[in-house]
């Protein structure tokens, strides 16, 4: 049997636990043909919530899920967008590309292998299409289809189009949205800042999308789950919990390293020797990581792991002496490269499993 507690995939939906107002509320949402910006730290289940989401919903709605992590132009976007809708709704290979056939203008569609799952999938073909026409087949479809569907379409690390500078993405995106019937935007995404700038006053998607933020799993809701599978106390639960600063991905890679050594009652030593195995894991990667960096930065780094708020008081500025001008720009540019992050004035490192490695520098 397979571990129950995935932490480097999505889970299936057996394995996914807890998250019960987050789903009612995305039901309002999609009900009300509503459109909401989910954001959240890392690794704290929103891809997770939305494939869940929508494949308890598949019967009722045409979910459209996809991610942009990886686009570096405009192109890309269009591809990406054009390809999730040619494998939205539960067709039959043969429907589906005739449904595609009549639905878009331009685009052609065939069928393809895909080389992760070696499942089948549908491939639109746009080689000789300009990102306009991709664009506009994309769109018009959408409206066709919302005629006699009500569609979800969730867009993932949403962010990534304040990158391509080329076209005005977001104004583009406006317009349709502002004009849709029957169809619910879900904008998925973790770099807060990015995010949230596309969303703020004057920009062109403002008040186009009603904000929540993802916080972490509860207690509560773990503890169910991981009873269910290990021998743990709710005590136990609440020290992972807080070791893995509430990260739903460290909290599931620890239950996941507990429940693969089969031990007896979990214990807090237990639990410790498994984030030290986490931890050693990362290591070669995260020396590396930290090598990329200029001294400044690593005191930078180091002070903001180990006091988090308050970090220019003059007792810490002397023992790592270092100058307060130059401590600024030093978390600046580590704020720059998403190293970092602040809240309310404390700063934090976004990536737990990182944020305690830097700890016990
Ligand atoms: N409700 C849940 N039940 C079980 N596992 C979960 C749940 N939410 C998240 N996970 C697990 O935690 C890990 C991180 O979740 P996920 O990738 O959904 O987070 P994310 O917020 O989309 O992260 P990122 O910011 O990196 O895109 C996944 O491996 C997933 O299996
Ligand atoms: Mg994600």
């Amino acid at each position: 049997m397979n571990s129950p507690f995935p932490y480097d995939r999505l889970p299936i939906s057996s394995e996914f636990f807890g998250r019960v107002a987050e789903l009612e509320k995305l039901t309002t949402i999609a009900q009300n043909s509503n459109n909401l910006l989910i954001h959240s730290k890392r690794r704290m289940g929103k891809s997770s919530l939305i494939k869940t989401f929508f494949e308890k919903n598949s019967d009722i709605y045409l979910c459209i899920y996809v991610d942009i992590f990886d686009i570096v132009s405009k192109e890309d976007f269009a591809k990406q967008l054009l390809k999730a809708l040619s494998n939205a709704g539960k067709f039959d290979l043969k429907t589906a590309i005739k449904n595609l056939t009549s639905l878009f203008k331009r685009v052609r569609v065939e069928p393809t292998i895909d080389q992760n799952t070696l499942e089948y999938s549908i491939k639109p073909i746009v080689a000789t299409l300009t990102f306009e026409e991709m664009m506009e087949d994309f769109f018009h479809s959408l409206k066709e289809l919302s005629k006699t569907n009500k569609i979800l379409l969730a867009i993932d690390e949403f962010q990534q189009i304040a990158n391509i500078t080329d076209v005005k993405l977001d104004a583009m995106m406006r317009k349709h949205i502002q004009e849709r019937e029957n169809i619910s935007y879900l904008f998925l995404g973790s770099k807060r800042h990015l995010l949230t700038s596309l969303f703020e006053y004057k920009a062109p998607l403002y008040e186009l999308a009603t904000h929540y933020e993802l916080k972490p799993l509860e207690l509560e809701a773990i503890f169910e789950y991981a009873k269910k599978y290990l021998d743990i106390s709710l005590p136990m639960c609440e020290y992972l919990y807080q070791k893995s600063d509430g990260e739903t991905k460290m909290i599931q890679q620890i239950l996941h390293l507990l429940y693969i050594q089969k031990e007896q009652t979990v214990s807090k030593e237990q639990i410790d020797i498994v984030t030290k195995e986490i931890l050693n894991s990362k290591d070669s990667s995260y020396k590396l990581l930290f090598d990329t960096l200029g001294n400044n930065q690593k005191t930078a780094l180091k002070i903001v792991g180990k006091y988090k708020s308050g970090v220019f008081a003059s007792a810490i500025l002397t023992e790592y002496n270092i100058k307060k001008q130059t401590l600024q720009s030093s978390i600046d540019t580590l704020l720059k490269k998403e190293l970092i992050d602040k809240e309310d004035e404390r700063y934090f490192i976004p990536d737990r499993t990182f944020e305690l490695w830097v700890e016990g520098l």
